[in-house]
């Protein structure tokens, strides 16, 4: 357990610092309540950055968050750099920080909160009880693999998909590690019957497999598995796949918890672990205050179990946001199904986590006193 920690909050562009302000309201409520000692420091990333520095990731931040213990990211990506190639764009600055930072197990958990069955376009007796981690590869595949280019002479542009056996084994090791205390069962999801990499993919997992004798693996075409996450979500347990697939198949999830944005997500296995809500910056919502904060408030918790093994405070966190769904309360993204349904702006939602979350603790508390 570590009660001290240093964090960089980087809150970026669009909806990001306003759910990031919740996200660190809570911590800082944890802090105190627990009496940790976390320091908070601010830096600028993606968009904010660009404009401000130049770069989507100053050298500042970078720094700054290579001597942190945990970074809680908000959101990166505006409409306004649309035109821009990849590598000057505010993502850039996102996949940098990843790189750089090393963490390669990106884990979302995609979780049917039982109060939220109604809101999911999927029928409730499919979702109902659905409770996914997809383990996606951070660091490789199409993201980063080279070459990379938009030939305008040639009119043809390319992109590299590759893996190293050993980039395979260390994600595919999290997620076994993981699945054992779930359910031990792991989804292994490539395209191996067309590409090479997709079968280095499932001969290294297979492998892996072989030191985990208690966890069940299938494997997963993508496309298949695109439909069965619809058709029997309860069916996953742990999900493991590379880079993009998991980017594109954790957002199709959100429709199982009825919004993207429930969805929290940590990366791990590197030297510094990164936190940040799967959503985007969600630039028509920006500054208006409505606003899902609550995948980023499970964000951190995230970074509270894994960054410092503080799990009843974690827990407390999961439990606030379920009681808070639980009497009612929601976004404007979580409207649908409820016709009582209390609707709250950004900070309302924020609020009542907060004092949820208050009561919780100062409950275990006593209890741990007598
Ligand atoms: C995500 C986002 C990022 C990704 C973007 C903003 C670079 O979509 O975290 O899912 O593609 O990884
Ligand atoms: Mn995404």
């Amino acid at each position: 357990m570590t009660k001290k920690l240093k964090i960089l909050v980087v809150a970026g562009d669009g909806i990001g610092p306003e759910v990031t302000g919740e996200a660190v309201r809570v911590l800082k409520s944890v802090a105190e309540l627990g009496g940790y000692d976390f320091q908070f420091q601010e830096r600028p990333i993606g968009g904010v950055a660009i404009k401000a520095h130049g770069s989507p990731l100053p050298v500042e931040t970078l720094d700054v968050a290579l001597a942190s213990d945990a970074v809680l990211l908000g959101a990166v990506g505006s409409n306004e750099f649309n035109a821009l190639p990849p590598d000057q764009r505010p993502e850039a600055g996102l996949l940098k920080l990843r790189n750089a930072l090393g963490g390669f197990a990106n884990l979302r958990p995609a979780f049917a909160w039982p109060s939220l069955s109604s809101n999911s376009p999927l029928r409730p007796e499919v979702v109902e009880g659905a409770d996914i981690l997809f383990v996606r590869e951070l660091l490789g595949g199409l993201y980063f693999g080279q070459p990379r280019q938009w030939d305008k002479e040639a009119n043809a542009a390319w992109n590299t998909m590759r893996y190293t056996r050993d980039e395979v084994a260390r994600v595919a090791r999290v997620a076994f590690e993981l699945a054992v205390k779930r359910r031990k069962k792991v989804t292994s999801v490539d395209k191996a019957n067309v590409l090479e990499v997709s079968q280095l993919w499932r001969a290294t997992v297979t492998e892996i497999a072989k030191q985990y004798p208690g966890v069940a693996l299938e494997h997963q075409y993508v496309d298949a598995c695109a439909m069965h996450l619809m058709n029997t979500p309860r069916n996953f347990d742990v999900v493991l796949t590379e880079n993009l697939f998991g980017d594109i198949l954790s957002d199709e999830a959100a429709v199982i918890t009825g919004s993207l944005g429930m969805l929290p997500s940590a990366t791990i296995g590197g030297a510094v672990n990164l936190y940040e809500p799967v959503h985007g910056s969600a630039p028509d919502i920006a500054g208006k205050s409505i606003a899902n904060p609550l995948g980023a408030i499970l964000t951190a918790a995230m970074l509270l179990r894994y960054s410092a093994g503080l799990e009843d405070d974690a827990n407390a966190i999961e439990a606030a946001v379920r009681k808070v769904l639980n009497e009612g309360y929601r976004t404007a993204d979580l409207g649908r199904g409820v016709a009582s349904a209390k609707v709250l702006s950004t900070r309302e939602m924020g609020g009542r986590v907060h004092a949820a979350l208050n009561e919780l603790i100062d409950r275990r508390q006593a209890m741990h006193a007598v």
